[in-house]
């Protein structure tokens, strides 16, 4: 099967198929990590464009990857030193790397829908690697390909999203991966950012739960999300400590959970707020693994995606 399409912008409009299409992929990529050499020559001569306009760590770092050991070229455009800071627009600067015949541009912007004006205004292959609140599919892919891995299906699984779900585009790309791929889902925080149309958008398979000692209980899985401090300026989060006792998964909250109960977190992590080290670095914790598992879908992405355009002995 392939991937008929010529950008990834989200997971909403990804079907099931699709979707375990992508983290099928991903396994053998995930292989080629344990061998000595990481590297295959899938995508020899193509070039991928990482256009970053916000601050990241992971997602930067594991597309480079990804397109490396696919053998592929990288053009890493540092935003702060790029023709954007001249008042250069999105569009014109994806065209220009398009005019230097790059075949992805990886984009990470803070407006929502920044990706999909790329895609609509551009041939290349346009990946979301996060657009302001609205999505973060490839986050979505790798936290799905996880849980698949952990737990051998995603079906039926009880996954709880933790903390500020209104500005989170992890959680939103989470709900429709995991409610595509049969999850049941509970969203959990404080009420000030907990998008009320939320039931509404994805139906009865997304409940709300604002006591967390209920949301936890009977849980596969929590992924917590990272508490954006600047949330506390606007008066949406209460003081770091009280999201701490009321929110935060702290050690001492170990027994509210099953014993199989696997932790997430898509980093960058604030210890001591949503998380505390030992349930971060604890034997539930999967969130090294997250960022290993994160390339091998990355990897998979960007072959699925340039399946179309592949030439016959690369295939
Ligand atoms: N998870 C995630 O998007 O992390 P970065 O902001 O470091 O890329």
């Amino acid at each position: 099967m392939k991937l008929n399409r010529k950008d990834l912008l989200d997971l909403e409009s990804l079907s099931a198929k699709e979707i375990e299409l992508i983290l099928d992929t991903a396994v053998p990529f995930k292989k080629l990590f344990t061998q000595s050499i990481k590297k295959v020559p899938t995508l020899r001569g193509k070039t991928v464009a990482l256009l970053f306009c916000e601050p990241s760590t992971r997602t930067r770092a594991s597309f480079e990857l990804a397109a490396k050991r696919l053998a592929a070229d990288t053009l890493d455009l540092p935003v702060p030193f790029s023709s954007i800071q001249k008042g250069e627009s999105l569009i014109d600067t994806g065209k220009t790397l398009e005019a230097m015949k790059v075949d992805f541009i990886v984009l990470r912007h803070v407006e929502n829908g920044a990706a999909e004006l790329l895609a609509k205004n551009l041939k290349v292959h346009i990946v979301n690697a996060g657009d302001g609140t609205h999505e973060h599919p490839t986050q979505g892919l790798l936290d799905l390909f996880t849980l698949r891995e952990k737990k051998k299906t995603i079906q039926g699984l009880n996954v709880v999203i933790l903390g500020d779900i209104l500005h989170s585009r992890v959680a939103r790309s989470n709900v429709w991966g995991l409610t595509t791929m049969g999850a049941k889902v509970t969203l959990c925080g404080p009420p000030s950012v907990m998008p009320q149309d939320f039931q509404k958008i994805f139906g009865r398979s997304v409940k709300i739960e604002y006591d967390l000692r209920k949301a936890v209980r009977g849980a596969d899985a929590i992924n917590v999300l990272r508490i954006q401090k600047e949330r506390q300026l606007e008066g949406l989060i209460p003081s770091l400590e009280e999201y701490r006792e009321n929110y935060g998964l702290e050690i001492k909250k170990k027994g509210w959970l099953k014993k199989d109960c696997l932790i997430l977190h898509p980093g960058p992590m604030n210890r001591g707020v949503e998380i505390d080290s030992a349930m971060a670095d604890g034997d539930r914790s999967v969130i090294l693994e997250q960022v290993t598992n994160g390339i091998a879908v990355r990897m998979a992405v960007l072959y699925l995606l340039a399946g179309s355009t592949l030439s016959p002995d690369l295939k």
